[in-house]
């Protein structure tokens, strides 16, 4: 049987990544997308969803906007990453499907509420916002999520957004610290790992041989590609979100430590920060499967092999 996913994410190219990854992916059931902002706007977002959802021939596929905000604070948005769009790299149609009706933070609740407890995996690509928000207002569906795999933070990488923290977690810091303390198991992929998900020329070369979904991938990545070249100096652009999806199709792909996370709320100069006690220097409780390594190789012939689906 197919596992039950709920996609949360801020589009964003490598959110469509994921997105195309799910979809092409048969062992997996997506109940929905809730959009949230993040990388650009609540209306951007929730429209690139739908983009992306077409893009890949399935408009059947129920798209909500949750959040337009973050749950104590102004928003912080990543245009200097992901253009003005969030989709910048190749023109595709707008969207002909509707967003589905219902605001997204009721579609999570809803959903946790009538299925089976333990039959829903959470899989958060943005700012926690709509998840953080979704446990605040219904607590007793935190007990029936089955597990969240979700992308943010940092810990040997440290930031992305400020020199202590990765832009996800940043954005919402409080939505973040209430998934973290949650109690429900956690996997996280970090820059860390996802810092090793690294597009190179013969992997995009790859993707745009393929299909047409491949060339919007390859256009995708290389607009994304610029800001990491210039800044980290490296070969190519991060695919941090693909990770998440990845990690539910082969797990063995990836190795980490159940480690315990904080999030850092309060400080200006922290402010977002992922503590992670890696060394274990501390008593605290683990509550997080913390991703370090991951086998690229592996991670791109999946995203080959199963782009080529589509
Ligand atoms: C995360 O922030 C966004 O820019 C990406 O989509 C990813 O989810 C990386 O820090
Ligand atoms: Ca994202």
């Amino acid at each position: 049987m197919a596992r039950k996913i709920i996609i949360d994410t801020d589009p964003g190219q490598d959110d469509a990544v994921a997105i195309l990854l799910a979809l092409a992916s048969d062992e997996l059931e997506i109940l929905g997308i809730t959009a949230v902002a993040g990388n650009v706007p609540l209306d951007l977002t929730s429209k690139n969803a739908r983009i992306v959802c077409e893009l890949a021939g399935r408009s059947d596929v129920k798209v909500f906007a949750g959040c337009d905000r973050p749950m104590g604070r102004d928003l912080v948005t990543a245009e200097h990453v992901h253009g003005k769009t969030g989709l910048d790299g190749i023109e595709l149609p707008d969207p002909v499907m509707q967003m589905a009706d219902g605001h997204g933070v009721d579609f999570i609740i809803d959903t946790l509420r009538a299925q089976p407890a333990g039959s829903v995996t959470l899989c958060p690509l943005g700012p926690l916002t709509n998840i953080g928000t979704a446990f605040q207002r219904a607590p007793d569906i935190v007990g029936k999520v089955q597990g969240i795999v979700l992308m943010g933070g940092a810990y040997f990488e440290v930031g992305n957004i400020t020199p202590a923290a990765e832009f996800n977690i940043y954005v919402d810091p409080e939505a973040a610290d209430i998934v973290f303390k949650s109690g429900v198991p956690l996997v996280v992929m970090p820059l860390d790992v996802t810092h090793k998900a690294l597009t190179t020329r013969e992997r995009v070369e790859r993707f745009r041989k393929i299909n047409r979904v491949g060339e919007a991938v390859a256009s995708w990545t290389e607009f994304f590609e610029r800001f990491d070249k210039e800044k980290y100096g490296s070969e190519g652009a991060p695919l941090h979100d693909p990770t998440v999806i990845a990690y539910l199709l082969k797990p063995e792909l990836f190795s980490g430590r159940h480690i315990n996370v904080e999030i850092e709320t309060q400080s200006p100069l922290t402010r977002g920060m992922t503590v992670a006690d890696w060394w274990r220097v501390t008593g605290r409780a683990p509550n997080a499967m913390f991703i370090g390594d991951l086998d690229a190789d592996g991670f791109f012939g999946l995203l080959a092999d199963r782009i080529a689906r589509l």
